[in-house]
């Protein structure tokens, strides 16, 4: 149920069967970088250190939050996320909207379509470590793998060859400009993250996030060291980031926030 929209807010066409599931229209702008995350009410969106698929355990497999995470992914040329999501969350996931939603595949596909979108959008897991399973379901479909020259010769053995292993960065790192570098020339302009919190953390220092999609799920979860935020890794200390609403919907006790970031490039 749609609860706000701010009036600037273009409306969008979307095929019927999911302007009638998301209450209205959605419009994702061209090249647009544009973060998804469900929260617990008390901030919550990462457990027992970061290793279990806290996605799913903290929405409680909510119908509504799968049905947005595939509306979003229908709108992506490329979904990227750190190889610690990949690990917590992979096993038999794609990051696809059908496999997230499969009631609506047709209606996605449809949306990619109109949109001039490839069949799926392709997923781009950065890792350091280069510590990634090969029987990840994803990484044997395809995936495109950024990483240092260190740990790429050690992944192009282990990874199946559907999935290709670039070497991006000399450094421990991979700086946020060489990711979009890579994006870009790959002609991926339309970028979802999924996080985690430890490389959306990094998104945003750099102002790189235009739009963050919030679902905040009905529960208390407490805060030790081994849950975390959506950003983890960096503290801005007094300078904050901000962000303005655009939209509130609601299903049920799920509240499903989308805000523009402040400062984005
Ligand atoms: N609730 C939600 O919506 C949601 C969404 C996403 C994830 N999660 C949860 O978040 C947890 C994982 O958190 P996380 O922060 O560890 O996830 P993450 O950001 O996906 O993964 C961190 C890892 O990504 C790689 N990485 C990140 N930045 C890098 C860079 N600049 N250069 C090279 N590699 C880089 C590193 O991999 P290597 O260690 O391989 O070098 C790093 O250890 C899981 O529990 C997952 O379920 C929740």
């Amino acid at each position: 149920m749609r609860l706000f929209e701010a009036d600037d807010l273009p409306a969008g066409d979307l095929p019927a069967q999911l302007t009638k599931i998301y209450d209205g229209g959605l419009r994702i702008p061209d090249g647009a970088v544009y973060a998804n995350f469900v929260s617990s009410i008390d901030g919550v969106v990462a457990l027992e250190g970061g290793t279990a698929a806290s996605g799913g355990i903290i929405s409680g497999r909510n119908e509504m939050d799968r049905f947005v995470m595939g509306l979003l992914r229908a709108f992506a040329d490329a979904v990227l996320v750190g190889a610690g999501t990949v690990r917590a969350e992979g096993g038999k996931a794609l990051w696809t909207p059908e496999y997230i939603f499969p009631a609506a595949a047709e209606a996605f596909a449809a949306l990619r379509r109109s949109l001039k979108r490839q069949k799926a959008p392709r997923l781009v897991v950065v890792t350091a470590r280069g510590e990634l399973n090969p029987s990840e379901r994803a990484l044997q479909v395809g995936a495109l793998v950024l990483t240092t020259t260190a740990a790429a010769p050690h992944l192009r053995k282990a990874l199946p060859k559907a999935t290709e292993v670039r070497a991006v960065s000399e450094k421990e790192r991979i700086g946020v400009d060489e990711i979009f570098a890579v994006l870009k020339a790959e002609g991926h302009q339309t970028i979802l993250t999924e996080g985690g919190p430890h490389l959306f953390g990094q998104l945003v220092a750099r102002n790189r996030v235009d739009e963050l999609f919030l679902t905040v799920s009905p529960k208390l979860v407490g805060h030790h060291d081994r849950s975390f935020g959506i950003i983890r890794g960096l503290d801005f200390g007094r300078t904050f980031k901000g962000g303005r609403l655009l939209s509130v919907r609601r299903a049920d006790s799920y509240l499903f926030l989308r805000y523009a970031l402040e400062d984005a490039a």
